[in-house]
């Protein structure tokens, strides 16, 4: 048995090799096919041309001139073909059919002469689509694609965008005491109607912007004349088996830097049945993961109380490509998260939900407000002549201190980061008088990291000056 789909997956991949392999770029929503162009012009079956942004289709090669493209659709016409309509007196019960001659598909303008309506005369008359009986099956479209051009090179390719291809990355966090593991996992789509054969591919990731834009008007058009869309039969059950056969030889390489983006390369062939998800293993990265509770508030002259955040400090080895991370701690599922496009050893930080056990609670007091006139600073540094010396800005400085209580409720001792921000009604922010604890003020937020025995009510307080 096995020896058999070797074979024929030996087959199948010589005839793809026998000229230059064709590469497809998958990014995160459409995919672009680049393959040495055969013949002229291309065809492409309605149900791929859905999924094709036409205005990337392109050739290119060494020093090639394109001097015309032109997309053309055609469509069998059922216009002139007999068809059978109900007969409009006839009730749900007895249905009656009359036979006709379509004269016109898209109004549904029907031709009959029968003798059962009291006339000897051909009747013209429109019927809802769903009141025609067509004798054969409602063909679909056929996009053709042209080109004139001129190449000294011999060697042309085709390129396109396709929607039907896509993939993310996705990620499996599993922490267990000190050790923390990163699974990453490629997942490639194929949203089509038709298998995709993939002979060599790369994946590629970073903030791209491609867009994909749907011919609205053709699809709706399409889908009230064929009345609901088909599928394609799937490729044979022969390739299914090579396609299980060899997904253990598929493997993604190193991702390389480019050009501000990363590119994953798939060296081997494969191919994605429709609507299917190929997972396919990436990069084992080194991870570091720190867990803390993080209180990160917005500055409130208002007493306020809140939980801490179950947080993690992430950094990589790798670039990690932004996707989606489930995070589990001792095996058991905590929560998720989307990892950004992050660089090697760059750290990422997130929260991902309350802890209940480790609460605080913040109130405000005001110290002092003192109001001043300021008049130096603006206006003397000012070039505009303009202004005379005597404008000035009436502020107001405030004085706060700011209490923080933390209790910590659990038998363990915890790590803490706080972050104080939101001040940006104010002027300026200085932090003034900082207790036996370490606050820092770092540009606009005041912070401190926190250590707390078991089961312990600490107490902290700072004192900023706000100027308004
Ligand atoms: C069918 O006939 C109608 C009316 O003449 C015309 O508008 C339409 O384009 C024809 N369809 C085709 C495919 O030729
Ligand atoms: C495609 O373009 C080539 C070059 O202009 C031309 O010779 C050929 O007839 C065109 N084919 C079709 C189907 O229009
Ligand atoms: C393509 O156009 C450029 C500029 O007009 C010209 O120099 C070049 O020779 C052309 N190449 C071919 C293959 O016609
Ligand atoms: C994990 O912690 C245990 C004890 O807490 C220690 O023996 C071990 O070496 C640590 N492993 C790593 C990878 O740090
Ligand atoms: C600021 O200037 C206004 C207008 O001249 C004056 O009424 C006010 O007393 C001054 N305030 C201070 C604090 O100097
Ligand atoms: C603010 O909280 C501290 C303890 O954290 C408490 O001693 C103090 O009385 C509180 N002040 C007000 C005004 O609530
Ligand atoms: C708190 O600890 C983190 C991680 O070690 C560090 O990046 C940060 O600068 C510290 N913050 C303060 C205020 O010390
Ligand atoms: C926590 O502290 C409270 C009172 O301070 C005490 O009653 C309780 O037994 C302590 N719990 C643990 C687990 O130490
Ligand atoms: C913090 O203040 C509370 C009362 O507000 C007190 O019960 C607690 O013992 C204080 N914590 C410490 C570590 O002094």
């Amino acid at each position: 048995m096995s020896v058999w789909l070797v074979l024929l997956y030996a087959l199948l991949t010589s005839a793809n090799i026998n000229n230059v392999p064709y590469t497809t770029r998958i990014y995160s929503n459409l995919a672009e096919i680049i393959q040495p162009l055969e013949k002229l012009p291309l065809e492409f079956t309605d149900d791929d041309w859905n999924y094709i942004r036409s205005d990337s289709i392109t050739l290119f090669g060494e020093n090639i001139n394109i001097t015309l493209q032109t997309i053309t659709e055609q469509k069998k016409t059922l216009n002139g073909t007999v068809v059978y309509v109900r007969s409009p007196i006839s009730s749900d019960k007895t249905i009656k059919l009359i036979k006709g001659i379509l004269i016109d598909e898209v109004n549904h303008l029907v031709k009959i002469q029968d003798k059962s309506i009291d006339s000897q005369q051909s009747l013209y008359f429109t019927v809802p689509d769903n009141q025609i009986f067509y004798f054969e099956q409602p063909v679909k479209a056929t996009h053709y694609v042209n080109f004139t051009y001129t190449s000294t090179d011999s060697k042309v390719f085709v390129s396109y965008l396709q929607s039907n291809l896509n993939w993310r990355t996705q990620y499996q966090l599993n922490l267990n005491n000190n050790e923390s593991n990163l699974i990453a996992m490629a997942n490639i789509r194929n949203d089509g109607k038709s298998s995709v054969f993939i002979d060599q591919a790369e994946l590629v990731c970073g903030d791209i912007n491609l867009q994909m834009h749907h011919l609205q008007y053709d699809r709706s058009y399409r889908k009230s004349r064929s009345g609901g869309e088909s599928y394609h039969q799937p490729q044979s059950s022969a390739m299914q088996m090579v396609f299980t056969d060899v997904a253990n030889k598929v493997s993604i390489e190193q991702g390389k830097e480019l050009a501000g983006l990363y590119v994953f390369p798939i060296d081997q062939p494969f191919i994605i049945n429709a609507k299917t998800n190929y997972l396919l293993p990436m990069f084992r990265p080194q991870v570091s993961v720190e867990r803390y509770g993080s209180i990160s508030k917005i500055f409130s002259t208002m007493s306020t109380n809140g939980k801490v955040q179950r947080s993690y400090r992430l950094k990589s080895d790798r670039y990690l490509s932004h996707g989606n991370c489930i995070i589990r701690e001792y095996d058991r599922v905590v929560g998720e998260t989307l990892l950004p496009n992050l660089a090697a050893n760059d750290k990422y930080e997130f929260s991902i939900g309350e802890d209940a056990d480790i609460i605080y609670k913040e109130n405000v007091t005001l110290i002092s407000s003192i109001t001043f006139n300021e008049t130096e600073s603006k206006v003397k540094h000012s070039l505009d002549k303009n202004i005379s010396p005597g404008v000035f800005m009436t502020r107001t400085r405030y004085t706060y201190t700011i209490c923080l209580q933390i209790i910590n409720f659990k038998n363990r001792l915890i790590n803490i980061e706080y972050e104080q921000r939101g001040f940006h009604s104010y002027q300026n922010i200085k932090l003034i008088i900082l207790d036996k604890h370490k606050f820092i003020q770092d540009g606009s937020s005041i912070k401190s990291n926190m250590t707390l025995q078991a089961n312990i009510t600490e107490n902290y307080s700072y004192t900023i000056e706000l100027i308004r």
